[in-house]
């Protein structure tokens, strides 16, 4: 294993060995090629530069007590990438090539995986782009896929911690029949002016509502939104959300721990009623609510007692996080090993 100060690691960018890419051209996806340059060389007038046609996904790579790594429901992020790709004319990496990626990078790179220990993992970043010209607003006609990995310290470097959350009601990351519910580059942009300014407020995250009602919970930046109260775990339905597989997974797990499960509007009325809330995606897996301000309204929902996280937040935490790491039964078949 590399030498690194694994406990101490950001969220940043931390250069590995290697990345992998695979180009479409002519109607084609080529062969994956193994690379170990860090930059690409990209025409001027390629429409991801212009035009935003780029699309990307985010997993981790998790290193168990055995030693053995793991990667949690990679084809999921593939089928994700694909819809993505679909709804901005793009060529879809089908899910062989994806998976065939991610697995590729992450054993090129197994000296970056960290260890068990220091609760960092190996986030891996598949992105797609369209790397052909064109000036006129089009498709492009080629497209970059390509695979890196960098290594990511512990989200929690002293057991879960719950965090405060700002209503954000001065923007919108999305527009109701607009991209929020795929994964591309300009949601992200959208969202940085909340985030700074959330940030400047002492927040840790901003909620976004409904863009055409402002009445509904959607989800965070990069973290959708979830609920619990009377033993039922309830988290927004809406098209301007992205499908978070973390979601996902809480809400089969939820359901296999005995809990109801309500996917459906959640308007910001509602909040006071929940028990717990939370905000749930793969860098944290799960960030417990301790309280969220709605500001232009002189609102605050309070979820923590002495900032504690609540006991639903700490089961689901323990039982994905279990899984992910191999310490619990694979019992949804979520887990792919590497050899
Ligand atoms: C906008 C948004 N919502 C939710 C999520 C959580 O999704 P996942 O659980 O697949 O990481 C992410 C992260 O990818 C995100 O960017």
């Amino acid at each position: 294993m590399v030498n690194l100060d694994w406990k101490n690691l950001p969220f940043g960018y931390e250069k590995t060995n290697y990345n992998v890419r695979c180009y479409y051209r002519n109607g084609a996806w080529g062969e994956l090629e193994i690379s170990s340059s860090e930059t690409i060389n990209l025409h001027m007038a390629a429409t991801a530069l212009h035009y935003g046609q780029e699309a990307f996904e985010g997993l981790k790579a998790y290193r168990g007590k055995d030693d053995k790594i793991r990667l949690f429901r990679v084809e999921e992020n593939a089928k994700r990438m694909a819809s993505t790709a679909a709804y901005i004319s793009m060529a879809q990496p089908p899910v062989d090539l994806f998976t065939k990626a991610v697995k590729t990078v992450v054993s090129l790179n197994k000296e970056f995986v960290p260890p068990y220990e220091s609760g960092a993992t190996l986030y891996v970043r598949p992105l797609l782009i369209g790397s052909g010209a064109q000036v006129g607003v089009k498709a492009a006609n080629e497209f970059l896929f390509l695979v890196f990995v960098t290594p990511v310290g512990p989200y929690y470097k002293k057991g879960i911690a719950p965090i405060d959350a700002i209503i954000e009601r001065l923007s919108d990351r999305a527009a109701p029949l607009g991209t929020g519910h795929i994964k591309v580059g300009g949601n992200y942009a959208a969202s940085l002016p909340a985030q700074d300014r959330a940030h400047k407020l002492g927040y840790a995250i901003s909620i976004y509502l409904d863009a055409r009602e402002k009445k509904y919970i959607d989800e965070a930046g990069t973290s959708n939104f979830f609920g619990i109260k009377n033993n039922t775990y309830i988290t927004p339905e809406s098209h301007s959300i992205l499908p978070s597989i973390t979601n996902m997974s809480l809400m089969q797990l939820a359901e296999h721990l005995g809990m109801k499960v309500e996917r459906r509007q959640i308007a910001v009325d509602e909040l006071h009623t929940f028990e717990e809330a939370g905000a749930c995606g793969t860098a944290a897996v799960i960030s417990p609510i301790n309280k969220i301000d709605d500001i232009e309204n002189n609102k605050t929902y309070s979820y923590c007692t002495d900032c504690k996280p609540g006991p639903v937040c700490v089961k689901l935490f323990e039982n994905l996080t279990g899984i992910q790491y191999g310490n619990l039964p694979d019992v949804f078949n979520w887990v792919t090993v590497l050899e």
